[in-house]
């Protein structure tokens, strides 16, 4: 099953394979569109506009569900306390309903492929479908440019968490988990009241920093260590844990560190102000 999800996300290309592969039905599908209102200019049958514009349609839908296939391994990726969840999510569906309008023209269109000009119910769902596509592919290209999402899986080092560990409470310091869960070189992920921290022992010592880098938020909680520095596992900048300090970019904001202690078995963080 790890094998089958590595291929989905790329792994053996080494490369994230949906962004490579969306050119196709974005390509596809404007192309079948000018080809539907070419034969209204031209209403010529033997040109065959009609059935030119529904095979390109057939090559879109088609490279469109392979696209998404791999899109559906990178969604399920996304964390849900990721800033960028709700955006995927409506790129998710946005790209759903445009593929079932392009599919029900494709399916109008049956039949009609000798036509002089294509019909107007078919041509209209095209029309709505790219607009779909169009402004679905904008929020794709948010997630990959601003958010971060799929770039750099194949650089991750350390484990990452299962789970993150949600705490609720208005004291001071709170205990988050057994010491005894927390091994050297590993990371916890907790999120106080709305905020996600990283909680890392390495060498020994406790650190804890908020978990989103400060350059497109990428997860620290899956970075990697290089003595006192945490590496963000997207596009490497490097912080000082004990500090926060950016030591190295492309980021250029310190992070927020929290004071983090082991005492009685357990590991306690101070509570998180709102920033
Ligand atoms: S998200 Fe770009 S370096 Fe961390």
């Amino acid at each position: 099953m790890s094998a089958l999800k590595n291929l989905l996300e790329g792994k053996p290309a080494r490369m994230p394979l949906h962004p490579a592969l969306v050119h196709l039905p974005i390509a596809l599908f404007p192309l079948s569109v000018l080809l539907d209102v070419g034969s209204w200019i031209f209403p010529h049958p033997e040109w065959q506009l009609v059935r030119a514009s529904f095979v390109t349609l057939i090559g879109g839908i088609a490279t469109a569900v392979l696209a998404a296939l791999f899109g559906f391994v990178d969604f399920t990726e996304i964390r849900a306390d990721h800033p960028a969840a709700k955006i995927a999510t409506q790129h998710m569906i946005l790209n759903l309903v445009a593929v079932a309008l392009f599919a029900i023209g494709a399916v109008v269109r049956v039949g009609e492929l000798d036509a002089a000009h294509t019909a107007i119910l078919p041509l209209a769902l095209s029309i709505v479908g790219l607009g779909l596509v169009g402004y679905s592919g904008y929020l794709g290209g948010d997630l990959v440019y601003n958010d971060g999402i799929g770039a750099g899986r194949h650089r991750r080092r350390t484990p990452t968490p299962e789970s993150t560990i949600q705490v609720r409470s208005s004291d001071a310091r709170v205990a988050v988990a057994d010491d005894a869960a927390l091994r050297d070189g590993e990371t916890l992920r907790v999120d106080v009241d709305g905020t996600v921290v990283t909680i890392a022992r390495v060498e020994g010592t406790l650190h804890a920093f908020q978990e989103f880098c400060t350059h497109r938020y990428g997860p620290l909680s899956e970075g990697h260590f290089a003595g006192c520095h945490v590496v963000c596992p997207w596009h490497g900048s490097r912080f000082d844990m004990r500090t926060g300090k950016v030591t190295g970019g492309p980021a250029k904001v310190d992070l927020r560190t929290f004071h983090v202690v082991s005492r009685d078995g357990k590991i306690w963080l101070e509570r998180p102000s709102r920033s």
